[in-house]
């Protein structure tokens, strides 16, 4: 099994796929700057792993007592933080998670973003090159198709950002292509996530957002509980089943083993540059998804009808085909699934990792 780096693998898909990682025997090095998590997260994934003697060394450092899941405080813009992950033992495969993924905030901060998402990964690849490993798996986004033409999305269809966090996105997808046909040797996989919801069915990880939540699956974790008074519909007037947004709603697990098995094949194969959607192919409007998350709670849902949210699109569903052809991935489980996990996962935890 490999030795890997996996950067922001204290969030929310980082954690899960760490947990995936570790169950397929590999040996992890986390780091992250905690901008959206803490070491608690990693800590429980160590505890479902099965790893025993979770404990920091008290300089921003954190390991199990095998060794086999370690944590670093720390930034993928700063080489000085990167360098010596690579110095201490050979890394043989990247997943790259740390950056910021709020459409909203970007609108706002396109710097931030810019600096985070896109001067991030340039760090990230440089400390590559001089660490000699050349072999990374990317989370994308469906955000980078923008509107699309058609539904289902391919690959092949047009990369048409419509905000800054899906333009970083794009930016750092060509920054890989220009990599792999400059160097040989590089073996990269660029994985476009469609909606990441849900938790692992132990109720003990999941999303955690900082603050108020701007997607719809924490949002409508709190109104279950009671957090929040209402869950706000954008839009009721799209031309889709019922008038409200269709979206593929990706369970975490499905979307953790997605990245477990295109770092097998990048691993196992010749050099190469893969680009994949990680989505059901299944879509599901607000309303559904809404009654699908009472049925699984048990709790009434008070939804409020309003305008669109500037930027939404009508419908957003993953041709899943490609990822199927290529490794033999696809995702397993439904929105019942997907709402009954993140249900035992809201429940358990109030005020997620700092309950
Ligand atoms: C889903 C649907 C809304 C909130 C975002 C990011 C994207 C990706 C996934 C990282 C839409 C509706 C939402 C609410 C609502 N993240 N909605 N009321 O916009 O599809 O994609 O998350 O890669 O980059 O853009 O997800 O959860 O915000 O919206 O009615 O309070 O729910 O209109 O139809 P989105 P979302």
């Amino acid at each position: 099994m490999a030795n890997l780096l996996i950067t922001g693998g204290a969030g929310f898909i980082g954690s899960h796929t760490c947990l995936v990682l570790l169950q397929a025997g590999h040996r992890l090095v986390v780091l992250d700057n905690f901008a959206n998590s803490g070491p608690e997260a990693l800590r429980r994934v160590a505890e479902l792993a099965g790893l025993d003697g979770w404990s920091t060394s008290g300089s921003g450092s954190w390991a199990t007592a095998d060794r086999r899941l370690t944590l670093h405080q720390g930034d993928v813009r700063s080489r000085r933080d990167l360098d010596p992950l690579f110095a201490a033992e050979p890394i043989e495969g990247v997943l790259h998670f740390a950056g910021l993924k709020a459409v909203s905030e970007s609108i706002e901060q396109p710097l931030h973003y810019w600096g985070v998402n896109v001067a991030g990964s340039v760090s990230l690849l440089k400390a590559m090159e001089a660490g000699n490993c050349r072999t990374l798996v990317f989370s994308s986004s469906a955000t980078l198709y923008g509107h699309p033409e058609r539904v289902p999305i391919a690959e092949d269809a047009a990369i048409r950002p419509i905000n800054p966090y899906g333009q970083t996105k794009a930016a750092v997808e060509q920054l890989l292509a220009d990599v792999a046909a400059s160097q040989p040797g590089w073996r990269l996989a660029r994985l476009r996530y469609f909606n990441p919801v849900g938790a692992h069915p132990s109720g003990r990880i999941g999303e955690d957002p900082l603050g108020t939540p701007t997607n719809i699956f924490p949002l409508l974790s709190q109104v279950a509980l009671g957090r929040r008074p209402v869950l706000q519909v954008f839009g009721h007037d799209w031309p889709t089943v019922d008038g409200t947004g269709v979206r593929d709603y990706i369970h975490v697990l499905d979307l953790a083993e997605g990245h477990s098995a295109a770092l097998a094949l990048l691993l196992s194969e010749a050099p190469q540059l893969l680009t994949l959607n990680l989505g059901s192919g299944q879509g599901h409007s607000v309303l559904e998804l809404a009654n699908a998350f009472a049925a699984a709670s048990g709790r009434e849902i008070p939804l409020q009808h309003s305008a669109r949210r500037p930027g939404d699109s009508a419908i957003s569903i993953a041709d899943p085909g490609a990822a199927e052809r290529c490794m033999g991935w696809r995702s397993r489980r439904g929105l019942a699934e997907i709402c009954r996990d993140g249900w035992a996962w809201q429940q358990a935890n109030p005020r997620g990792y700092g309950t």
